[in-house]
């Protein structure tokens, strides 16, 4: 993980509660979960993570990804299926803190499927306009007081004519 973003992660983790529940939405190989699971556990607290991710990559490019000079698509982040995620998961000793919720977030997220009160902290790092949008929406519903937006548009736009 980037110096920076560990530093921010590790802020907002930090700042939770003694007992708190953190979701992660784009997750890949959940190792910033797993970051997030060990350092609770290093600052004496009890968390409950929720990843969410496709756990099979990411989904299609939409026109608002494809304003950007590159953007991510389908066929990217392919390496994490969720039963080589988990194993990773019991190796690390994490497993009983975090659950992984594998679909696209437009229906695992969105849908009120997901309803769970009290979340401390989101972390929104789908990299694509869509699942950012939704991370959104949800935090909103759910009333999450903190939010760390990671890669909203990865690269610079395009020049607007
Ligand atoms: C940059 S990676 C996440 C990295 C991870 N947060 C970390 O720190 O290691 C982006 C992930 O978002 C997921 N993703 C993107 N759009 C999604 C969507 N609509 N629903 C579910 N997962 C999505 C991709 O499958 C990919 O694994």
């Amino acid at each position: 993980m980037h110096p920076k973003k560990l530093n921010l992660v590790a802020q907002l983790v930090n700042s939770c509660p003694k007992t708190c529940k953190i979701i992660e939405v784009g997750a890949y190989q959940c190792g910033t979960t797993i970051f997030m699971a060990k350092f609770l556990q290093r600052l004496g607290k009890k968390g409950k993570l929720f990843a969410f991710d496709t756990f099979c990559g990411m989904p299609a490019a939409t026109d608002k990804d494809k304003k950007d000079l590159a953007y991510y698509d389908s066929g990217m982040f392919i390496n994490n299926q969720i039963q080589k995620v988990q194993r990773k998961i019991k190796k690390e000793k994490v497993d009983s803190c975090i659950d992984l919720i594998k679909g696209d977030v437009a229906k695992t997220l969105l849908s009120g499927n997901f309803s769970e009160t009290g979340l401390d902290l989101m972390l929104l790092d789908t990299d694509q306009y869509k699942g950012t949008s939704i991370g959104l929406e949800a935090a909103a519903r759910l009333g999450i007081p903190q939010i760390l937006v990671d890669d909203t548009s990865p690269f610079r736009s395009k020049p607007s004519n």
